[in-house]
């Protein structure tokens, strides 16, 4: 469910007409709705009722700093994967002990500025993260909260890309390998021994998985109690997927009733890292139609978002529906490909698509856009990236402002000798 709505043949955002905004902040622009976000939290959350939980929202899914206060105001935390989302988080107002750190890569200073702020609990990857969060930690004079990342080995059945749980994938520690680690942890003087995580996958559209997943974990924590470890977290992760097209995922509901029991048998606090089911299809990107063309093989039309603004239909061929802005009465249907100003021929949004007929100067919604649309845009082809909306009611305001072309070459200097 979101409020990007048709009202009398004009697409609204909650209550406010899209064209406004393209005339007043120009496009391509990303629109985020207060209201479906609001919803969408209060779902998922409401969905784990039954048991002792805690939502982390994956901030690496739509960074703004009004989306994390929103969720932060309604009891979230946050899953920061950088030093950057760790400030990012702490500016809009999550409180520390809501945010666990996941990641492969975590560099020491910014392991050190974790710790500095007092996060709830850092995941771990690798027996060299281990040694040198302890390390950090000690100097620190502070005992830092870990878990292991598990990686069970289940498949996601999504996109290979975004599956992460898989053996072959670079993510976590095997079963056995966590065990050895988790015991070598325990003699080490620095830290605190939280709990266990893991994280499958992204869009994911089936239950099963996660169910699998768990039952592997809570195969390994009996394990680790048999051993005296005292663990009172576990972190299943996000992963969660949304409809985008045709797809049925699980609703929260379905999601927790595969989770809750078990979590429940085992006396443990659940941590989820959702991104995607909570900000997806609270977000659209709205672009404007600079021109149509025909060649003999296909029609285009080229709108002024490009890859650089969203990614993800050239990095994993995603599917994302155009709307456009307006109506017409009577429209004739066209098939075309939507493509950007990129110079790539991967640089579409939209590839043999069924359309209203679409002339220069129309505006289109890309809709889903929420997740994982503005966080990935770059600057290729040094194009400045996209201002950010958010709309509530009949309000809206910029929350992120368009980029200049001063931005892009802020910091950029010819070496001394070139003349
Ligand atoms: N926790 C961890 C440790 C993660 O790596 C991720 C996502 C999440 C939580 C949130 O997953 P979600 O609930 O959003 O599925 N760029 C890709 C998705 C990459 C997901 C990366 N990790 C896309 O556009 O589909």
């Amino acid at each position: 469910m979101h409020h990007f709505q048709y009202h009398q043949g004009i697409l609204l955002a909650e209550e406010v007409d899209l064209r406004l905004i393209a005339e007043e902040v120009g496009t391509p622009t990303y629109i985020y709705s207060q209201a479906t976000l609001q919803r969408h939290f209060e779902v998922f959350s409401s969905a784990f009722a039954g048991a002792d939980h805690l939502v982390c929202y994956a901030v690496k899914a739509n960074t703004s700093r009004a989306v994390m206060a929103q969720f932060a105001a309604a009891g979230g935390g946050a899953d920061i994967v950088s030093g950057g989302e760790l400030v990012r988080a702490l500016q809009a107002g999550v409180p520390a002990q809501r945010i666990v750190y996941s990641g492969v890569g975590k560099t020491e200073s910014e392991i050190a500025e974790a710790l500095q702020a007092g996060i709830l609990m850092f995941n771990l990857e690798s027996s060299q993260e281990l040694e040198v969060v302890n390390r950090v930690a000690g100097n620190l004079g502070v005992k830092a909260p870990v878990s292991f990342r598990v990686n069970p080995d289940v498949d996601a059945k999504t996109h290979p890309k975004i599956t992460t749980g898989l053996a072959k994938n670079k993510f976590g520690l095997d079963m056995e390998l966590a065990f050895e680690q988790y015991l070598a942890a325990s003699a080490m003087d620095h830290l605190e021994i939280k709990g266990v995580s893991c994280h499958i996958g992204s869009q994911l559209t089936q239950v099963a998985p996660f169910h699998d997943a768990l039952e592997r974990l809570a195969k390994l924590i009996q394990r680790l109690r048999g051993r005296g470890m005292e663990l009172s977290l576990l972190d299943m992760g996000g992963g969660l997927g949304i409809t985008y097209d045709q797809e049925e995922p699980p609703t929260p509901r379905e999601y927790a009733e595969a989770l809750q029991e078990t979590v429940n048998r085992l006396g443990l606090r659940l941590i989820l890292e959702p991104g995607r089911v909570l900000v997806g299809n609270a977000g659209i990107l709205l672009t404007r139609v600079l021109y149509t063309k025909s060649t003999p093989a296909k029609r285009f039309v080229v709108v002024d978002a490009g890859m650089n603004d969203l990614m993800r239909p050239t990095m994993y061929d995603s599917y994302h529906a155009i709307l456009p802005v307006v109506q017409a009465a009577e429209s004739r249907v066209m098939v075309a490909d939507v493509v950007g100003p990129i110079c790539e021929t991967g640089d579409f949004l939209a590839r043999d698509r069924e359309l209203p007929e679409l002339k220069r100067g129309d505006l289109v919604a890309v809709m889903s856009a929420g997740a994982y649309g503005f966080a990935m845009s770059s600057n290729y082809n040094s194009r400045p990236r996209a201002a950010e909306v958010m709309v509530a009611g009949q309000r809206w305001a910029v929350i992120n402002q368009r980029e200049t072309i001063e931005d892009l070459t802020r910091g950029e200097s010819l070496p001394p000798w070139a003349g």
